[in-house]
């Protein structure tokens, strides 16, 4: 079988499209035919060889977290699905056993990682991290969702975001942001997004968006914000310095909820605001396999339609990170093997 795997770390030329041997279940396993499967900056990361996870030792490498397809063989002891099931895989993986896996959340695991493999004609899952798709979910849909809308899912809830909320989203037109927008709005809550480009927040204004600044410059985006409002929330994906400046903008007793660090690692917190505007700023990733459940039933219901920018077969996998990286377009890209 066929799979698109990272050849060399070094950014969209890295991807070369391998042969692989037959995948064959274990106990517990479902093998599953890929139908599709959507990138995240957290493959890139990688594959512009800035992640701890992987090194050259590791390679060819296949990534691949938001897995969409058939099963098409189950292991000894599976009952939960069987050959022909349309699903979706939830990529958390858990130990099952630590505190926070007996009490939940389950995204808390001691010993969580992710699921990596689905760029690729066929993926060996664990079968109890599938959930069935129903027949008016397309296969490209469902790969939109895990990862992208379970994080965005997950922070709205932890900073309690309800309806009338205000909601800062700064970077409010890739993976994460636009999931937040629409969750948002699925919540009863408004938005405030940025971008450095007009044309795709226009986009994200047609998919809920109510405010949009078009800037990278911190101190216009501030002043945009507090015309418009003071947030309940900041949904903060961008780290580095939209940190201090989601602190200084959001409401007193407000809280900003941060999962990525693509515009830097290192940010500074106002302690004194902090404690004196009873702030809460806390961290989240991923969601969990109920959050997905409840997703893909928006999705069904059609109360959400993730957003997709694109498709591409497989061979052309190092376009759609090519893609992501120029940031010229809005909504996921999904590779169908
Ligand atoms: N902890 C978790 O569980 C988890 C899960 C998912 C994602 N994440 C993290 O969340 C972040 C977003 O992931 P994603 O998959 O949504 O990525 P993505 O689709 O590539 O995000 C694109 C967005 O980021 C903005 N952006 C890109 N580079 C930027 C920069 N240098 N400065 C400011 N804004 C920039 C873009 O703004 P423009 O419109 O201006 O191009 C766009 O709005 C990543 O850091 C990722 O690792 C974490
Ligand atoms: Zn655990």
């Amino acid at each position: 079988m066929r799979a698109a795997a990272f050849t060399d770390l070094i950014g969209p030329d890295g991807v070369s499209v391998i042969d692989r041997e037959r995948l064959h279940p274990s106990p517990g396993e479902a093998v599953v035919d890929v139908a599709a499967c959507a990138i995240n900056r957290h493959d890139l990361w990688i594959l512009e060889g800035d992640s701890a996870m992987v090194d050259t030792d590791d390679l060819p490498f296949v990534t691949g977290l938001d897995v969409a397809g058939t099963v098409r063989d189950v292991g000894e002891g599976v009952s939960s699905v069987e050959p022909g099931d349309r699903v979706v895989l939830c990529p958390n993986k858990t130990c099952g056993s630590c505190r926070f896996c007996r009490e939940g959340p389950e995204n808390l695991c001691e010993n969580f990682s992710l699921y990596h493999g689905g760029l690729a004609e066929v993926a060996c899952v664990a079968a109890d991290r599938l959930l069935a798709l129903p027949d008016d979910v397309s296969m490209t849909t469902a790969a939109a969702i895990p990862t992208a809308y379970m994080t965005a899912f997950r922070m709205l809830r932890r900073a309690d975001v309800g309806p009338g909320d205000l909601v800062f989203v700064p970077g409010a037109t890739g993976g994460v942001g636009v999931a937040t927008v629409q969750l948002a709005a699925v919540l009863g809550a408004s938005t405030i997004g940025t971008s450095s480009s007009a044309a795709k927040l226009e986009c994200v204004q047609e998919l809920g968006l109510e405010h949009g600044i078009h800037s990278t410059d911190i101190d216009d985006i501030r002043e945009a914000v507090s015309e418009i409002g003071a947030p309940d929330a900041v949904i903060n994906h961008l780290g580095g310095e939209y940190t201090a400046l989601g602190q200084q903008v959001m409401r007193r007793g407000g809280t900003m909820v941060i999962c990525g660090r693509t515009a830097g690692s290192d940010s500074t917190i106002d302690v004194p605001d902090l404690f004196l505007e009873h702030k809460r700023i806390v961290g989240s990733t991923m969601g969990t396999q109920d959050d997905l459940r409840r997703l893909v039933g928006l999705v069904a219901a059609g109360d959400l339609e993730p957003a997709i920018s694109e498709t591409y077969p497989l061979e052309a996998t190092g376009e759609a990170f090519a893609a992501m990286a120029a940031r010229e377009r809005v909504g996921k890209f999904v590779v169908k093997p």
